[in-house]
This record gives C-alpha cells, structure tokens and sequence, in this order.
C-alpha cells in the first residue's frame, strides 16, 4: 500500500508518530468546529452556492471518509454508520444537488464524527503500539487528517460566498519588517529533484521523487498584486481578446467576467467582498479569486507566461548555492509563524514582502501561503505514480482538465501545505483563494 515509504535519516521532516497526528487531527476537528459552529442550522444546511457543498455536508463527509479508510479499512472494525457511505461519497453526487439529499441534521453530524474520531484515534494507538513509525498505516492517516484540513479551506471558500453579515474575524496579517522585493528572480538553469520519496505527510501524488531538468527563468519575485492586476483591468484587459486562450475568451464572454469575482465598482473605486464586509482593494496584497484564464490572460498581457509546475517547485525547494532540494523555501521545517501566511490566522492574504523570513534561495518571496498559485501545468502523476489509498484521491483526476495550483494560501492547514503540495482545480473556477505569478525563459538576456 505505501512501499515507497523509505525515509532518509536526517533528510526530511519528523516522522508522523502517534502524539504528531494526533495533534494533526485535533487541529483539523477544531477548524472544521469553528467553521461550522458559528452559523446556525439554517445556515449550515442552506446552499450558499451551487459550486459549494452545505456546510452540513462537508462536517459530516470528513467523519465519513475517516471511518471508512481509519475505523473500517486500517482498524478493520465495524462501521459506526456504513449506511451512510452513498450520501457522503463525493462522486456519487455533485455539490450543485447536495442540498436535496437527506442529510444528517448538524446536531447528528457532530455526534457522528465525534463518535468516528473516537474510534479511529483508538485505531491510531492499537497501530502505534505496533512500536514501530506507522510503515503501512501512517500515511492513510496523514492523508485522513490532511482530507479534513483541505475540507476546512473548502468550507472557508463556502464562508466567503455566503450571503449576510459577517460571523467571522480574524485580525489583519502583521506588516512586521517588511521587505521590498525586486521584480523577478533568476532561476539558474539545471536539473532539481521535484516530488519526494521520503516526506511521511506527502500525498500520493507528491511521489516519487524524480529528476527534472528546467532551463533557467526568471520568476516574478511575489505573487501580482491587485494595484499590478487593476493596470491589466484599466488597460482593457477583460475585453481584448488577443490576450485570451480561445476557451478562456469564452467563457469570460459568457460569465461577463470584469474583475476578480468578489470585487466591485463604486464611484471610480474597486472594492472587495470578505467573508461579508467590504473594504477597498489593497492594491499591495496579491489578488486573489481570479481563474486559471484570468491569469493566463493577464502574463499574455504582461508579455510573459505562467510558470510550469516544474519551475514553480524548482523556485520554492533548489538551493543553487548548495545544489540541493530543500523540503520547503526555508529547510525541512513546516511552514508557520512569520515564515508564511497560512492556517486561517488572517483571512487575507498579506501584502508582498510581509515575510522576509520564508524567502527562498532563489530570492522568491510567498511561495507558500497568502494565494495559490496557478501554474500553466495540468494534473498529472510523475513517473513511477502509485495511488493511495486508492485512486479517488488524485488518479481520477489526472488529464488535461484540471490545471496545477501551488504553495497554498492564507486559508490553508500547515500540515497540507509544503513545497512538493498539488492542488487542482477548472480553468475557470475562481471561488477558491488563488492567484498567481508569471514567468518568462531567460534565454532573452
Ligand atoms: C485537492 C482541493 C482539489 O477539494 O476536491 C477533498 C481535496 N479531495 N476531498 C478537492 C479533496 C477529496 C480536493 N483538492
Ligand atoms: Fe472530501
């Protein structure tokens, strides 16, 4: 099931003992709580869009999956309640129709998944007593806890979208030393290892590690700012199609895309919608919002390129100084405190240079956090790919339908956010926290 489990002593992250994830799955069950604990049953049983489950499903579909792959797969124990497989199995219906289902009302989806994670976490100390570091079993739980994780960021889109007054604050990311970073970086040419073979919380379709050669590049330093993506809207930008891929133009015709989606005119002024208040558009924080299309539109504009996944994770891990791949911008370490904007501490993204601490060796700032990032790349498993625990989570995803996202946003778990992570997502969707930065081969200078 995970044979490509060897670790490398000394080369990566700690190992995920029992005490790591049980603290995994505790931080996970307290952000799907405060997502979901602050709306009442209306609320979390409404659907706030037809792109977004009701909240009341996603609370109930991450207790689900964990009793299917912990208490009923790894634990080999009877189901808390198998019955309910169909309605939380994400393929057997689309979030557009969850809301007609007959689902748990909240009061039962806490019991339910409190009920599951009292088993699994009885599960967790029957395998850790093995005495030995999970070999098969621990990355089905790493990849449990990260489900939930990745849910709490889904629900948070969802927050974003709904209508009404605001239920939730956070205070604004720190300034702290702020840097200025320059315009772009150079990224010698050579080859990186991209992926890993050794990284116990990396997700299937992280591995394996693999050599890939990238020509050099120049990379913008940060993420765009909207002052940097409002020149591309004053400038004509949604209505010249020169700068759109053909499906891209179409769909903005349709859609009648002008800005990013939660932003508005009023007066001569942009504004933006979060999470239910408004307030001007900080022309210094990275836009976000904005579509696969959007931003490929945009680098045309600018005369550059999306970067490919290749270069982006080459950016983020390759020291060129040492020749070496470093887990994340900084080392081994996970991403937190003033390194990166992450794990819903501020529901904004920080505005560029705000974290000169998680610079990478490249000299690229924000690589993890704040937006994800688009790159022109589609979803595809590198070389050597193995499903786990079973091809729903990635496989039948691979293709060219679905484009690359990368480095994770303000809205993203630490332990689902690394430098090897792969998000996926539609050309065209612009609901989750995305966006972006461009590229150009430096074969010009
Ligand atoms: C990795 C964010 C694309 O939300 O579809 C959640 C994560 N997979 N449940 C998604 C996921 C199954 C996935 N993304
Ligand atoms: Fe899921």
């Amino acid at each position: 099931m995970s044979a490509n489990r060897t670790r490398t002593a000394g080369a990566g992250p700690e190992p995920h003992g029992e005490a790591r994830l049980r603290d995994a799955f505790d931080a996970a069950r307290r952000r799907t709580l405060a997502l979901t604990d602050c709306l009442d049953d209306a609320e979390l049983c409404a659907q706030h869009s037809r792109l977004m489950s009701p909240l009341v499903w996603d609370l109930a579909h991450v207790g689900n999956l964990e009793e299917i792959y912990l208490v009923r797969g790894v634990g080999g124990l009877p189901g808390v309640r198998p019955d309910l497989d169909g309605l939380y199995d994400a393929f057997e219906h689309p979030r557009a129709v969850r809301v007609e289902l007959p689902l748990l009302r909240p009061a039962e989806a806490r019991e339910y998944i409190a009920e599951v994670r009292a088993r699994s976490m009885a599960v967790l100390a029957d395998t850790a007593a093995v005495d030995d570091p999970l070999p098969r079993d621990g990355s089905v739980f790493a990849f449990v806890a990260q489900h939930e994780a990745q849910h709490a960021e889904t629900m948070l889109a969802t927050h974003q979208l709904r209508q009404g007054l605001p239920v939730l604050t956070a205070t604004a990311p720190p300034r702290g030393e702020a840097a200025d970073p320059p315009a772009e970086v150079l990224v010698p040419g050579g080859p990186f290892t991209m992926g890993t073979s050794t990284d116990p919380w990396a997700l299937d379709n992280e591995r394996p590690a693999h050599p890939v050669d990238v020509p050099a590049f120049r990379l913008d330093a940060a993420p765009v700012t909207n002052a940097a993506y409002q020149a591309f809207i004053d400038d004509g930008g949604y209505d010249d199609p020169r700068w759109w891929a053909p499906e891209g133009w179409v769909h903005r015709q349709r859609e009648g895309w002008q800005a990013p989606l939660s932003w508005y005119r009023d007066q001569g002024h942009w504004w933006q919608r979060r999470f239910g208040g408004f307030e001007p558009v900080h022309g210094g924080q990275p836009v976000v919002h904005v579509s696969w299309y959007e931003a490929d539109a945009y680098a045309r504009w600018a005369g550059r390129r999306l970067p490919t996944e290749a270069e982006w994770e080459k950016a983020a891990r390759h020291d060129p100084a040492t020749g070496r791949t470093l887990r994340n911008p900084w080392g081994a370490a996970d991403a937190h405190g003033d390194r990166a904007n992450i794990g819903q501490r501020h529901l904004q993204p920080s505005p560029v240079g705000s974290h000169p601490a998680g610079v990478a060796p490249c000299g690229a700032h924000q690589m993890l956090g704040d937006v994800w990032e688009w790159t022109a790349s589609d979803f595809t498993g590198y070389p050597g790919f193995r499903a786990l625990p079973d091809k729903t989570y990635s496989e039948v995803f691979f293709g060219s339908d679905y484009k690359v996202l990368r480095g994770g946003s303000f809205a993203t778990d630490p332990m689902a956010c690394r430098a090897t992570f792969r998000n996926w997502d539609l050309p065209m969707r612009r609901q989750i926290f995305a966006g972006f930065r461009t590229a150009r081969t430096a074969d010009d200078d």
